[in-house]
């Protein structure tokens, strides 16, 4: 006689957001309650803050998922920060990519989404697309390569690479507009290259992103970026202007510099991205950073 298949109750759980204090995932989170308020397709969402859920504590981990059984993950939480995954390889191995492939193996039936970076390229070609090949520079960079080919062993699930993003973290402190920030609030002059680029993006444009990718059940590897590629000097002006219109008074100083004359860690030069993979996908144009910037802040209180 054929036993009689195990039938999995249906998944009626939240879906989890992990990284919910910082920048991406608090947005994600605050997206989504915006939705509810509203009239139009709630979600439930559980934001997962360091201090709900250590990530890295498998056993608390286990429990909780099995008690909470989420509907989805959108997995946020990482050691963001390159120069302090430079400083402690096995904390950044740990939380970048032993607690994602933990956490992506619990979801291994439901969808699933990592957060990953342009970082992953050495920056030496620019304009990325998804195919081309990874060359990372840093630890941070080594750890998010191993986490992303874990996570893409599942057919169900996705991985989103994203390049800067501007906007406004709980700490106050995460995004790069706010590192900047902070650096002339504490007087400091900072060093911009005049040839390293980046295509950056504001953080609620990623977030919507992220939320139309797992809502449509959508798998495999995007990039979600700025369509416009910004050198630092280029970044550094528009966030100046931003600063002095937040706080007059700020002296927001910098020193154009070439990666040329340069000697340290290793950077990539042009991580740029090509997102027209996703833009297809969805139907939908990715904003043009500086226009956005002209343009967006005046509605949107940052
Ligand atoms: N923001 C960007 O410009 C950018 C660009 C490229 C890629 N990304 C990627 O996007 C994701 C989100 O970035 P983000 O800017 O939102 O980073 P973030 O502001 O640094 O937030 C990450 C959060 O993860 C938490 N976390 C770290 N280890 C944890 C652990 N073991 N258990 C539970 N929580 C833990 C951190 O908590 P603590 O503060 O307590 O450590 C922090 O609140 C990351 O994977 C990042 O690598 C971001």
């Amino acid at each position: 006689m054929n036993a009689v298949p195990e039938q999995s109750p249906p998944r009626e759980g939240p879906v989890w957001v992990t990284g919910a204090a910082g920048l991406i995932g608090n947005e994600v989170v605050r997206l989504a309650r915006e939705a509810s308020n509203g009239s139009t397709a709630p979600v439930a969402v559980r934001g997962l803050a360091r201090a709900d859920l250590d990530l890295t504590d498998f056993a608390a981990v286990d429990r909780l998922f099995a008690a909470e059984r989420p509907s989805a993950v959108i997995h946020c939480a990482a050691m963001s920060k390159s120069p302090d995954c430079q400083r402690d390889p096995e904390a950044a191995w740990r939380a970048n990519h032993e607690a994602t492939v933990h956490l992506a193996a619990l979801a291994g039936g439901i969808p699933f989404l990592l957060m990953s970076t342009d970082l992953v390229f050495d920056g030496r070609k620019g304009n990325y697309a998804e195919d081309d090949s990874v060359n990372p520079l840093s630890v941070y960079a080594e750890t998010k390569v191993a986490a992303e080919q874990a996570v893409l062993t599942n057919a169900r699930h996705l991985v989103v690479r994203t390049s800067l993003n501007f906007g406004s973290s709980p700490g106050g402190r995460s995004a790069f507009n706010e590192e900047m920030r902070e650096a002339w609030r504490s007087g400091r002059t900072l060093d911009l290259f005049v040839d390293e680029f980046r295509s950056p993006i504001p953080v609620s444009e990623t977030a919507r992103i992220l939320w139309d990718l797992i809502l449509g059940r959508h798998a495999g590897l995007f990039h979600v970026a700025g369509r416009e590629r910004l050198s630092r000097v280029g970044i550094g002006l528009l966030v100046a202007q931003w600063c002095r219109r937040e706080e007059a008074n700020l002296p927001t100083p910098y020193r154009a510099g070439s990666l040329r004359d340069y000697r340290g860690a290793p950077r990539s030069p042009d991580t740029s991205m090509d997102t027209g993979k996703v833009e297809r996908l969805l139907d939908l144009r990715l904003p043009w950073f500086s226009r956005w910037m002209a343009e967006g802040l005046g509605t949107e209180k940052l």
